[in-house]
Protein backbone atom coordinates (compact mmCIF):
# COMPACT_ATOMS: atom_id res chain seq x y z
CA UNK A 1 0.00 0.00 0.00
CA UNK A 2 1.57 3.44 -1.02
CA UNK A 3 4.57 2.54 -2.62
CA UNK A 4 6.60 4.50 -5.44
CA UNK A 5 6.10 3.24 -8.28
CA UNK A 6 9.66 2.52 -10.44
CA UNK A 7 8.40 1.17 -13.93
CA UNK A 8 7.74 2.82 -16.66
CA UNK A 9 4.09 3.01 -17.66
CA UNK A 10 1.35 5.32 -19.37
CA UNK A 11 -1.80 6.34 -17.63
CA UNK A 12 -4.56 6.72 -19.85
CA UNK A 13 -7.76 9.11 -18.01
CA UNK A 14 -11.04 8.29 -20.01
CA UNK A 15 -12.86 11.67 -18.67
CA UNK A 16 -9.59 13.74 -18.34
CA UNK A 17 -11.58 17.11 -18.97
CA UNK A 18 -13.96 15.92 -16.50
CA UNK A 19 -14.78 16.82 -12.58
CA UNK A 20 -12.90 13.91 -11.04
CA UNK A 21 -10.28 14.13 -13.24
CA UNK A 22 -9.38 18.03 -12.53
CA UNK A 23 -10.02 17.75 -9.23
CA UNK A 24 -8.97 14.76 -7.48
CA UNK A 25 -6.71 12.44 -10.38
CA UNK A 26 -4.25 15.25 -11.77
CA UNK A 27 -3.70 16.61 -8.53
CA UNK A 28 -2.97 13.36 -7.09
CA UNK A 29 -0.51 12.41 -9.50
CA UNK A 30 0.94 15.48 -9.54
CA UNK A 31 1.39 15.38 -5.44
CA UNK A 32 2.99 11.87 -6.43
CA UNK A 33 5.54 12.93 -8.87
CA UNK A 34 6.28 16.32 -6.77
CA UNK A 35 7.17 13.48 -4.18
CA UNK A 36 9.46 11.88 -6.27
CA UNK A 37 7.34 8.33 -6.18
CA UNK A 38 6.82 8.12 -9.52
CA UNK A 39 9.05 6.72 -12.30
CA UNK A 40 10.07 9.61 -14.40
CA UNK A 41 9.20 7.12 -17.71
CA UNK A 42 5.28 7.29 -16.38
CA UNK A 43 3.31 9.18 -19.19
CA UNK A 44 -0.44 10.71 -18.52
CA UNK A 45 -2.26 10.87 -21.29
CA UNK A 46 -5.79 12.58 -21.26
CA UNK A 47 -8.70 11.11 -23.39
CA UNK A 48 -12.14 13.09 -23.56
CA UNK A 49 -14.19 13.82 -26.34
CA UNK A 50 -13.25 17.51 -25.94
CA UNK A 51 -11.17 19.14 -29.01
CA UNK A 52 -7.60 19.74 -27.06
CA UNK A 53 -4.11 18.96 -27.86
CA UNK A 54 -1.05 18.54 -25.39
CA UNK A 55 -0.38 21.93 -25.39
CA UNK A 56 -4.27 23.39 -24.26
CA UNK A 57 -4.78 20.12 -21.80
CA UNK A 58 -1.89 21.08 -20.16
CA UNK A 59 -3.33 24.57 -19.93
CA UNK A 60 -6.30 22.97 -18.25
CA UNK A 61 -4.37 20.81 -16.49
CA UNK A 62 -2.12 23.58 -14.79
CA UNK A 63 -5.69 25.31 -13.82
CA UNK A 64 -6.93 22.36 -12.28
CA UNK A 65 -3.66 22.10 -9.89
CA UNK A 66 -4.18 25.99 -9.32
CA UNK A 67 -7.36 25.35 -7.88
CA UNK A 68 -6.30 22.32 -5.93
CA UNK A 69 -4.03 25.30 -4.47
CA UNK A 70 -1.20 23.45 -6.37
CA UNK A 71 2.13 25.84 -7.07
CA UNK A 72 5.70 25.39 -7.48
CA UNK A 73 8.91 24.42 -9.29
CA UNK A 74 7.76 21.09 -9.76
CA UNK A 75 4.37 21.54 -11.63
CA UNK A 76 6.09 22.24 -15.04
CA UNK A 77 8.27 18.81 -15.37
CA UNK A 78 4.34 17.37 -14.31
CA UNK A 79 3.09 19.39 -17.60
CA UNK A 80 5.87 17.77 -19.21
CA UNK A 81 4.48 14.46 -18.66
CA UNK A 82 0.81 15.15 -19.89
CA UNK A 83 -0.63 14.09 -23.24
CA UNK A 84 -3.87 14.32 -25.30
CA UNK A 85 -5.91 12.31 -27.08
CA UNK A 86 -9.21 13.42 -28.52
CA UNK A 87 -12.17 10.88 -29.24
CA UNK A 88 -15.03 12.56 -31.81
CA UNK A 89 -17.99 10.80 -30.44
CA UNK A 90 -19.32 7.96 -33.01
CA UNK A 91 -15.60 7.64 -34.50
CA UNK A 92 -15.33 4.01 -35.29
CA UNK A 93 -11.70 4.72 -35.39
CA UNK A 94 -11.01 5.70 -31.81
CA UNK A 95 -9.77 3.15 -30.10
CA UNK A 96 -7.45 1.60 -33.38
CA UNK A 97 -6.16 5.51 -33.11
CA UNK A 98 -5.50 5.38 -28.95
CA UNK A 99 -3.47 2.24 -28.93
CA UNK A 100 -1.36 3.38 -32.31
CA UNK A 101 -1.08 6.88 -30.03
CA UNK A 102 0.25 4.51 -26.68
CA UNK A 103 2.76 2.68 -29.00
CA UNK A 104 4.15 5.66 -30.52
CA UNK A 105 3.66 7.39 -26.58
CA UNK A 106 6.16 4.52 -25.41
CA UNK A 107 8.58 3.83 -28.55
CA UNK A 108 9.51 7.52 -28.80
CA UNK A 109 10.22 7.62 -25.02
CA UNK A 110 10.83 4.26 -24.31
CA UNK A 111 8.08 3.39 -22.24
CA UNK A 112 7.05 0.21 -22.13
CA UNK A 113 3.82 -1.54 -23.04
CA UNK A 114 2.71 -1.25 -18.93
CA UNK A 115 -1.06 0.43 -19.35
CA UNK A 116 -3.37 1.69 -16.95
CA UNK A 117 -7.20 2.84 -18.23
CA UNK A 118 -9.01 4.85 -15.32
CA UNK A 119 -12.75 4.90 -16.67
CA UNK A 120 -13.84 8.25 -15.39
CA UNK A 121 -16.69 8.06 -17.26
CA UNK A 122 -20.84 8.17 -16.80
CA UNK A 123 -21.74 4.16 -16.08
CA UNK A 124 -23.81 3.92 -19.95
CA UNK A 125 -20.43 4.24 -20.89
CA UNK A 126 -18.16 1.75 -18.93
CA UNK A 127 -19.19 -1.18 -21.25
CA UNK A 128 -18.51 0.11 -24.64
CA UNK A 129 -15.17 1.97 -23.41
CA UNK A 130 -14.10 -2.00 -21.95
CA UNK A 131 -15.34 -3.65 -25.41
CA UNK A 132 -13.80 -1.00 -27.26
CA UNK A 133 -10.34 -1.82 -25.59
CA UNK A 134 -10.53 -5.17 -25.74
CA UNK A 135 -11.32 -4.86 -29.73
CA UNK A 136 -7.75 -3.61 -30.42
CA UNK A 137 -5.96 -5.95 -27.75
CA UNK A 138 -5.56 -3.69 -24.97
CA UNK A 139 -6.74 -5.40 -22.71
CA UNK A 140 -3.73 -7.90 -22.33
CA UNK A 141 -1.26 -8.42 -20.04
CA UNK A 142 1.85 -10.18 -21.48
CA UNK A 143 5.85 -10.63 -21.55
CA UNK A 144 5.56 -6.64 -23.44
CA UNK A 145 3.62 -4.90 -20.70
CA UNK A 146 0.94 -4.84 -17.94
CA UNK A 147 -2.58 -3.85 -18.21
CA UNK A 148 -4.67 -2.61 -15.51
CA UNK A 149 -8.22 -1.06 -15.80
CA UNK A 150 -9.48 1.13 -13.34
CA UNK A 151 -13.42 1.82 -12.75
CA UNK A 152 -15.05 4.26 -10.59
CA UNK A 153 -18.21 3.70 -8.69
CA UNK A 154 -21.17 3.37 -9.26
CA UNK A 155 -20.49 0.02 -10.36
CA UNK A 156 -23.96 -1.06 -11.20
CA UNK A 157 -27.22 0.16 -9.77
CA UNK A 158 -28.35 -2.69 -8.13
CA UNK A 159 -27.37 -6.81 -8.15
CA UNK A 160 -28.28 -7.57 -11.50
CA UNK A 161 -26.68 -4.32 -13.07
CA UNK A 162 -23.35 -4.73 -10.63
CA UNK A 163 -23.61 -8.52 -12.29
CA UNK A 164 -23.72 -7.76 -15.38
CA UNK A 165 -21.49 -4.92 -15.37
CA UNK A 166 -18.64 -7.48 -13.71
CA UNK A 167 -19.10 -10.13 -16.53
CA UNK A 168 -18.80 -7.47 -19.33
CA UNK A 169 -15.29 -6.36 -17.55
CA UNK A 170 -15.17 -10.22 -17.18
CA UNK A 171 -15.03 -10.78 -21.14
CA UNK A 172 -12.30 -8.87 -21.80
CA UNK A 173 -10.01 -8.63 -18.46
CA UNK A 174 -8.73 -10.92 -15.31
CA UNK A 175 -9.51 -10.02 -12.08
CA UNK A 176 -6.13 -9.53 -11.54
CA UNK A 177 -6.15 -6.67 -14.29
CA UNK A 178 -9.05 -4.81 -12.74
CA UNK A 179 -9.55 -2.44 -10.01
CA UNK A 180 -12.83 -1.19 -8.63
CA UNK A 181 -12.03 2.29 -6.89
CA UNK A 182 -13.83 3.24 -3.53
CA UNK A 183 -11.84 5.99 -2.34
CA UNK A 184 -12.56 5.58 0.95
CA UNK A 185 -10.15 2.61 1.14
CA UNK A 186 -7.61 5.48 0.25
CA UNK A 187 -8.11 7.08 3.63
CA UNK A 188 -5.27 6.82 6.05
CA UNK A 189 -7.30 6.60 8.86
CA UNK A 190 -9.38 3.50 7.18
CA UNK A 191 -6.23 1.93 6.41
CA UNK A 192 -4.85 2.41 9.84
CA UNK A 193 -8.23 0.62 10.82
CA UNK A 194 -6.65 -2.49 9.82
CA UNK A 195 -2.72 -1.82 11.70
CA UNK A 196 -5.03 -0.49 14.86
CA UNK A 197 -6.27 -3.85 15.07
CA UNK A 198 -3.96 -6.08 14.07
CA UNK A 199 -0.85 -4.98 15.29
CA UNK A 200 -2.00 -3.99 18.76
CA UNK A 201 -3.23 -7.60 20.22
CA UNK A 202 -5.34 -6.23 23.57
CA UNK A 203 -7.56 -4.38 20.68
CA UNK A 204 -7.98 -7.61 18.69
CA UNK A 205 -8.74 -9.68 21.56
CA UNK A 206 -11.29 -7.26 22.81
CA UNK A 207 -12.89 -7.01 19.29
CA UNK A 208 -15.61 -9.47 19.25
CA UNK A 209 -19.08 -10.30 20.92
CA UNK A 210 -17.78 -11.03 24.71
CA UNK A 211 -16.27 -7.68 24.76
CA UNK A 212 -18.73 -5.23 22.14
CA UNK A 213 -21.91 -4.00 22.96
CA UNK A 214 -22.42 -2.26 19.49
CA UNK A 215 -20.69 -0.77 17.10
CA UNK A 216 -21.82 2.95 15.30
CA UNK A 217 -21.03 3.96 11.85
CA UNK A 218 -21.70 7.98 11.39
CA UNK A 219 -20.90 9.70 7.87
CA UNK A 220 -23.01 12.85 8.04
CA UNK A 221 -22.10 15.43 5.61
CA UNK A 222 -23.06 19.41 5.60
CA UNK A 223 -23.23 19.56 1.96
CA UNK A 224 -26.60 18.89 0.18
CA UNK A 225 -26.38 18.04 -3.32
CA UNK A 226 -25.04 21.07 -5.00
CA UNK A 227 -25.23 20.21 -9.01
CA UNK A 228 -25.28 16.89 -8.66
CA UNK A 229 -29.09 16.38 -8.86
CA UNK A 230 -28.74 14.39 -11.48
CA UNK A 231 -26.45 11.28 -10.44
CA UNK A 232 -27.90 11.84 -6.89
CA UNK A 233 -32.04 11.49 -7.53
CA UNK A 234 -31.22 8.59 -9.10
CA UNK A 235 -28.59 6.99 -6.52
CA UNK A 236 -30.09 7.96 -2.89
CA UNK A 237 -27.38 7.72 0.22
CA UNK A 238 -28.03 3.92 -0.12
CA UNK A 239 -26.32 3.92 -3.44
CA UNK A 240 -23.85 6.55 -3.08
CA UNK A 241 -22.63 6.11 0.44
CA UNK A 242 -23.84 3.00 2.02
CA UNK A 243 -23.32 0.08 -0.07
CA UNK A 244 -19.69 0.84 -1.38
CA UNK A 245 -18.02 3.71 1.26
CA UNK A 246 -20.01 2.48 4.55
CA UNK A 247 -20.38 -0.90 3.40
CA UNK A 248 -16.47 -1.37 3.08
CA UNK A 249 -15.79 0.61 6.56
CA UNK A 250 -18.54 -2.35 7.92
CA UNK A 251 -16.23 -5.15 6.46
CA UNK A 252 -12.93 -3.80 7.65
CA UNK A 253 -14.35 -3.32 10.85
CA UNK A 254 -15.94 -6.79 11.52
CA UNK A 255 -13.45 -9.03 9.44
CA UNK A 256 -11.68 -12.04 10.96
CA UNK A 257 -7.83 -11.81 11.00
CA UNK A 258 -6.71 -12.14 7.56
CA UNK A 259 -4.29 -14.95 6.91
CA UNK A 260 -1.12 -12.41 6.34
CA UNK A 261 -1.69 -8.75 5.34
CA UNK A 262 -2.21 -9.52 0.90
CA UNK A 263 -5.04 -8.40 -1.33
CA UNK A 264 -6.52 -12.08 -1.63
CA UNK A 265 -6.57 -12.47 2.11
CA UNK A 266 -7.77 -9.50 3.25
CA UNK A 267 -10.50 -9.15 0.43
CA UNK A 268 -11.70 -13.03 1.36
CA UNK A 269 -11.87 -12.03 4.88
CA UNK A 270 -13.86 -8.89 4.06
CA UNK A 271 -16.10 -10.73 1.65
CA UNK A 272 -17.38 -13.26 4.19
CA UNK A 273 -18.68 -9.99 6.35
CA UNK A 274 -20.58 -9.25 3.53
CA UNK A 275 -21.94 -13.01 3.30
CA UNK A 276 -23.06 -12.95 6.98
CA UNK A 277 -24.55 -9.52 6.96
CA UNK A 278 -27.70 -11.13 8.12
CA UNK A 279 -31.06 -10.05 5.80
CA UNK A 280 -32.24 -6.45 6.83
CA UNK A 281 -35.77 -5.73 8.11
CA UNK A 282 -37.60 -2.59 6.66
CA UNK A 283 -38.23 -2.20 10.11
CA UNK A 284 -34.55 -1.32 11.06
CA UNK A 285 -34.52 1.12 8.08
CA UNK A 286 -35.29 5.02 8.57
CA UNK A 287 -35.19 7.03 5.03
CA UNK A 288 -34.64 10.29 5.49
CA UNK A 289 -35.24 13.65 3.01
CA UNK A 290 -34.06 16.72 4.10
CA UNK A 291 -36.30 20.14 3.81
CA UNK A 292 -35.07 23.72 4.14
CA UNK A 293 -32.87 24.78 7.26
CA UNK A 294 -30.24 26.26 8.44
CA UNK A 295 -26.21 24.89 8.64
CA UNK A 296 -23.77 26.99 10.48
CA UNK A 297 -26.25 30.21 10.17
CA UNK A 298 -26.85 30.01 6.50
CA UNK A 299 -30.37 29.11 5.04
CA UNK A 300 -30.53 26.29 2.46
CA UNK A 301 -33.10 25.10 0.15
CA UNK A 302 -34.53 21.02 0.80
CA UNK A 303 -33.88 18.46 -1.29
CA UNK A 304 -37.09 19.07 -3.32
CA UNK A 305 -36.45 22.46 -4.02
CA UNK A 306 -32.42 22.01 -5.13
CA UNK A 307 -31.74 22.48 -8.99
CA UNK A 308 -32.32 19.47 -10.96
CA UNK A 309 -34.83 17.29 -8.47
CA UNK A 310 -38.36 15.81 -9.25
CA UNK A 311 -40.84 17.38 -7.84
CA UNK A 312 -42.25 13.84 -7.01
CA UNK A 313 -38.71 12.87 -5.80
CA UNK A 314 -39.01 9.70 -3.27
CA UNK A 315 -34.87 9.23 -3.00
CA UNK A 316 -33.40 9.71 0.18
CA UNK A 317 -30.76 11.95 1.58
CA UNK A 318 -30.61 10.15 4.90
CA UNK A 319 -30.15 6.94 6.24
CA UNK A 320 -30.30 4.98 9.28
CA UNK A 321 -30.04 1.09 9.53
CA UNK A 322 -29.53 -1.26 12.16
CA UNK A 323 -27.98 -4.70 10.87
CA UNK A 324 -26.87 -7.95 12.68
CA UNK A 325 -23.39 -9.94 11.10
CA UNK A 326 -24.22 -13.84 11.64
CA UNK A 327 -20.95 -14.55 12.68
CA UNK A 328 -19.09 -16.33 15.66
CA UNK A 329 -17.38 -12.90 16.85
CA UNK A 330 -20.49 -10.53 15.88
CA UNK A 331 -23.66 -12.62 16.32
CA UNK A 332 -25.87 -10.27 18.26
CA UNK A 333 -23.61 -7.06 18.21
CA UNK A 334 -26.21 -4.69 16.38
CA UNK A 335 -24.45 -2.36 13.95
CA UNK A 336 -26.13 0.57 14.05
CA UNK A 337 -25.24 2.81 10.83
CA UNK A 338 -26.20 6.56 9.90
CA UNK A 339 -25.22 8.61 6.93
CA UNK A 340 -26.85 11.87 5.61
CA UNK A 341 -26.36 15.00 3.90
CA UNK A 342 -27.26 18.36 5.05
CA UNK A 343 -26.33 17.24 8.91
CA UNK A 344 -24.73 20.03 11.07
CA UNK A 345 -21.38 18.91 10.39
CA UNK A 346 -19.21 16.58 8.54
CA UNK A 347 -17.94 14.30 10.27
CA UNK A 348 -17.26 10.12 9.54
CA UNK A 349 -16.85 8.50 12.87
CA UNK A 350 -16.63 4.35 14.04
CA UNK A 351 -17.92 4.05 17.63
CA UNK A 352 -17.43 0.79 19.52
CA UNK A 353 -19.42 0.39 22.49
CA UNK A 354 -17.67 -1.61 25.24
CA UNK A 355 -19.77 -4.00 27.21
CA UNK A 356 -20.06 -2.19 30.91
CA UNK A 357 -18.20 -4.07 34.00
CA UNK A 358 -19.87 -7.22 35.06
CA UNK A 359 -20.90 -6.06 38.69
CA UNK A 360 -21.82 -2.62 39.03
CA UNK A 361 -19.75 -1.42 42.54
CA UNK A 362 -20.02 1.83 41.97
CA UNK A 363 -23.70 2.13 41.25
CA UNK A 364 -24.36 0.41 44.54
CA UNK A 365 -22.49 3.04 46.09
CA UNK A 366 -24.60 5.77 44.24
CA UNK A 367 -22.46 6.76 41.57
CA UNK A 368 -23.85 6.95 38.19
CA UNK A 369 -22.29 4.54 35.49
CA UNK A 370 -24.49 4.93 32.90
CA UNK A 371 -22.12 4.95 29.99
CA UNK A 372 -20.37 2.07 28.54
CA UNK A 373 -16.60 2.67 27.76
CA UNK A 374 -16.66 3.68 23.87
CA UNK A 375 -13.73 3.82 21.26
CA UNK A 376 -14.35 6.64 19.13
CA UNK A 377 -12.49 6.30 15.52
CA UNK A 378 -12.55 9.31 13.60
CA UNK A 379 -11.68 8.98 9.91
CA UNK A 380 -12.30 12.37 8.92
CA UNK A 381 -11.80 15.40 10.09
CA UNK A 382 -9.66 15.27 12.84
CA UNK A 383 -8.56 11.90 12.61
CA UNK A 384 -7.85 10.10 15.40
CA UNK A 385 -9.32 7.91 17.89
CA UNK A 386 -10.76 8.72 21.72
CA UNK A 387 -11.40 5.78 24.42
CA UNK A 388 -14.05 7.29 26.92
CA UNK A 389 -13.89 5.58 30.14
CA UNK A 390 -14.17 5.80 34.06
CA UNK A 391 -12.16 7.26 36.45
CA UNK A 392 -12.36 8.59 39.52
CA UNK A 393 -12.87 12.49 40.05
CA UNK A 394 -10.72 13.50 43.08
CA UNK A 395 -11.75 14.29 46.28
CA UNK A 396 -14.67 13.37 48.37
CA UNK A 397 -17.56 11.83 47.60
CA UNK A 398 -17.12 9.22 45.48
CA UNK A 399 -17.96 10.10 41.97
CA UNK A 400 -17.00 8.65 38.29
CA UNK A 401 -16.21 10.77 35.38
CA UNK A 402 -16.13 9.23 31.91
CA UNK A 403 -12.59 11.08 30.25
CA UNK A 404 -11.32 10.19 26.65
CA UNK A 405 -8.10 9.13 26.45
CA UNK A 406 -7.21 11.22 22.78
CA UNK A 407 -4.98 10.55 20.05
CA UNK A 408 -5.12 13.51 16.70
CA UNK A 409 -2.84 12.54 13.99
CA UNK A 410 -2.89 16.35 13.38
CA UNK A 411 -1.17 16.56 16.89
CA UNK A 412 1.60 14.16 16.44
CA UNK A 413 2.03 13.84 12.71
CA UNK A 414 2.46 17.45 11.20
CA UNK A 415 2.44 16.85 7.74
CA UNK A 416 -0.57 17.03 5.08
CA UNK A 417 -2.53 13.63 5.33
CA UNK A 418 -2.12 11.87 1.59
CA UNK A 419 -5.14 12.15 -0.44
CA UNK A 420 -7.16 8.89 -1.13
CA UNK A 421 -6.54 9.26 -4.34
CA UNK A 422 -2.96 9.44 -4.35
CA UNK A 423 -2.40 6.83 -2.13
CA UNK A 424 -4.95 4.49 -4.60
CA UNK A 425 -3.16 5.47 -8.03
CA UNK A 426 0.22 4.58 -6.91
CA UNK A 427 -1.34 1.37 -5.70
CA UNK A 428 -2.45 0.92 -9.44
CA UNK A 429 0.99 1.55 -11.03
CA UNK A 430 2.46 -0.68 -8.41
CA UNK A 431 -0.22 -3.62 -9.10
CA UNK A 432 -1.43 -3.61 -5.11
CA UNK A 433 -4.94 -4.81 -5.22
CA UNK A 434 -5.35 -4.51 -1.60
CA UNK A 435 -7.45 -1.46 -1.38
CA UNK A 436 -9.43 -2.16 -4.31
CA UNK A 437 -12.66 -4.17 -4.12
CA UNK A 438 -12.96 -7.36 -5.76
CA UNK A 439 -15.78 -8.39 -8.47
CA UNK A 440 -17.44 -10.96 -5.53
CA UNK A 441 -17.48 -8.22 -2.98
CA UNK A 442 -19.37 -5.89 -4.95
CA UNK A 443 -22.12 -8.14 -5.71
CA UNK A 444 -22.30 -9.14 -2.64
CA UNK A 445 -22.63 -5.79 -0.70
CA UNK A 446 -25.61 -5.13 -3.74
CA UNK A 447 -27.03 -8.43 -2.59
CA UNK A 448 -27.13 -7.38 1.46
CA UNK A 449 -28.91 -4.08 -0.01
CA UNK A 450 -31.15 -5.61 -2.77
CA UNK A 451 -34.33 -5.89 -0.67
CA UNK A 452 -34.46 -2.44 0.63
CA UNK A 453 -33.99 -1.27 -2.89
CA UNK A 454 -36.94 -3.62 -4.20
CA UNK A 455 -38.64 -2.25 -1.38
CA UNK A 456 -37.75 1.01 -0.02
CA UNK A 457 -39.51 1.71 2.83
CA UNK A 458 -41.42 5.48 3.33
CA UNK A 459 -39.19 8.66 3.51
CA UNK A 460 -39.26 10.87 6.41
CA UNK A 461 -38.51 14.60 6.35
CA UNK A 462 -35.85 16.36 8.33
CA UNK A 463 -34.79 19.82 8.47
CA UNK A 464 -31.55 20.38 6.99
CA UNK A 465 -28.68 21.24 10.29
CA UNK A 466 -30.50 18.35 11.96
CA UNK A 467 -29.18 14.86 12.35
CA UNK A 468 -31.88 13.40 10.39
CA UNK A 469 -35.42 12.29 10.84
CA UNK A 470 -36.61 11.61 14.83
CA UNK A 471 -38.17 8.58 13.37
CA UNK A 472 -34.70 7.20 13.66
CA UNK A 473 -34.32 7.72 17.37
CA UNK A 474 -36.94 4.61 16.94
CA UNK A 475 -33.50 2.59 15.93
CA UNK A 476 -32.54 3.22 19.87
CA UNK A 477 -28.87 4.31 18.79
CA UNK A 478 -27.75 4.49 22.13
CA UNK A 479 -24.95 6.97 22.04
CA UNK A 480 -26.70 9.73 20.67
CA UNK A 481 -24.06 12.23 21.54
CA UNK A 482 -21.60 10.10 19.90
CA UNK A 483 -23.69 10.01 17.31
CA UNK A 484 -23.89 14.24 17.53
CA UNK A 485 -20.23 14.09 16.69
CA UNK A 486 -20.08 16.27 20.06
CA UNK A 487 -17.26 13.75 21.42
CA UNK A 488 -14.37 13.76 19.68
C1 LIG B 1 -18.76 10.24 -2.91
C2 LIG B 1 -20.24 10.51 -2.97
O1 LIG B 1 -18.48 8.93 -3.35
O2 LIG B 1 -18.32 10.40 -1.57
C3 LIG B 1 -20.55 11.91 -2.47
O3 LIG B 1 -20.69 10.36 -4.31
C4 LIG B 1 -19.98 12.11 -1.09
O4 LIG B 1 -21.95 12.15 -2.47
C5 LIG B 1 -18.51 11.70 -1.06
O5 LIG B 1 -20.10 13.49 -0.78
C6 LIG B 1 -17.97 11.71 0.37
O6 LIG B 1 -16.60 11.55 0.35
P1 LIG B 1 -15.69 12.18 1.48
O7 LIG B 1 -14.32 11.70 1.15
O8 LIG B 1 -15.85 13.67 1.37
O9 LIG B 1 -16.21 11.67 2.77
Amino acid sequence: MGKASSEGSIFTIFGATGDLSRRKLLPALYRSHAAGLIDPRVRILGVSRQDLNDESFRALAAESLSAAGIEGDAVPAFLARLHYFATPSGNPDNFTRLKETLLELGRSRNIPENYCFYLSLPPRVFGPTIAGLGSVGLNVSNEKGWTRVIVEKPFGTDLDTARKLNATIHEHFTEEQIYRIDHYLGKETVQNLLVFRLANAFIESSWNRERVESVQITVGESLGVGSRAGYYDQSGALRDMLQNHITQLIALVAMEVPTSFSADAIRYEKLKVLRSIRPIESSDVIRGRYTAGTIDGEKVKGYLEEDGVPADSETETFLAVKMGIDSWRWQGVPFYIRTGKRMPVKTSQIAVRFRGAPVRYFERLGCSQDIADVLTITLQPNEGFAFHFDIKVPGNPLRLEKVPLRFFYGDHFHGVMPDAYQTLLLDVLEGDQTLFVHGDEVEESWRVYQRLLDAPPPVHDYAAGTWGPQAADALAIPETELWQGTRG
